[in-house]
């Protein structure tokens, strides 16, 4: 009896968890469809934005020592990726300099672009200077110790995840490609996915950024 129960109580568990993770992955879609469907300006839940983002310590690509709060009155669009990607990372960044290059020149006054990498071990301050140069001169590319990269990417809640090398050494790390829009004050603004054109990017942020 009292096993049954357990097995019970176990079933109970499960199902209440299952639930609750679909009702978290509800929000999160909602507020990506909202964020590019709708003209609402605030954003579409507080559950959404209050959970991602958060403080970092990082070094530019120049060897500055860059804060969450080193650019005050400017929205951040933060994107994580490695310089050694061969596709997703390269498609994403240019979809990023092609929506920032399209903004109006008093909005995009307003952003600072950064990319962060979840790759330290390979990507120091040269290795992501010589690549934020080939996207933009306003891109700013962040890297840190392994502590510091893992402390960002669980802010945000990316997904990064390096896989075994080859013959040569070389790997690549499978991660997550979203956009991120963070307000002045440091919460999320919105998020972009990998599925976002350029026209909804542009849409996206000027919907946030006035
Ligand atoms: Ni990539």
């Amino acid at each position: 009896m009292s096993k049954n129960k357990d097995k019970f109580d176990t079933i109970v568990t499960v199902a209440v968890a299952a639930i609750f993770f679909a009702a978290i992955l509800y929000v999160f879609l909602e507020g990506q469809n909202h964020s590019s469907t709708s003209q609402k300006q605030e954003p579409s839940s507080i559950e959404n934005t209050a959970s991602i983002g958060g403080p970092f310590i990082l070094t530019s690509h120049l060897g500055e020592t860059i804060t969450d709060r080193s650019w005050p009155d400017q929205f951040l669009l933060i994107f994580f990726g490695f310089t050694h990607c061969p596709d997703v990372c390269p498609t994403e960044l240019a979809k990023m300099k092609m929506a920032f290059e399209a903004l109006p020149q008093k909005i995009q006054d307003k952003i600072q672009p950064l990319f962060i990498t979840i790759d330290p071990a390979r990507d120091d301050q040269d290795t992501l200077g010589a690549y934020v140069g080939l996207y933009h001169d306003k891109l700013v590319g962040l890297t840190g110790t392994q502590e510091q990269i893992d402390a960002v990417v669980n802010a945000y809640r990316v997904y990064a995840q390096a896989q075994a090398p080859d013959e040569n050494g070389y790997y690549v790390v499978d991660h997550s490609a979203f956009i991120y829009l963070m307000q002045p004050d440091g919460r999320l603004s919105d998020v972009f996915s990998h599925s976002t054109s350029v026209e909804e990017l542009v849409s996206g942020i000027q919907r946030q950024v006035n």
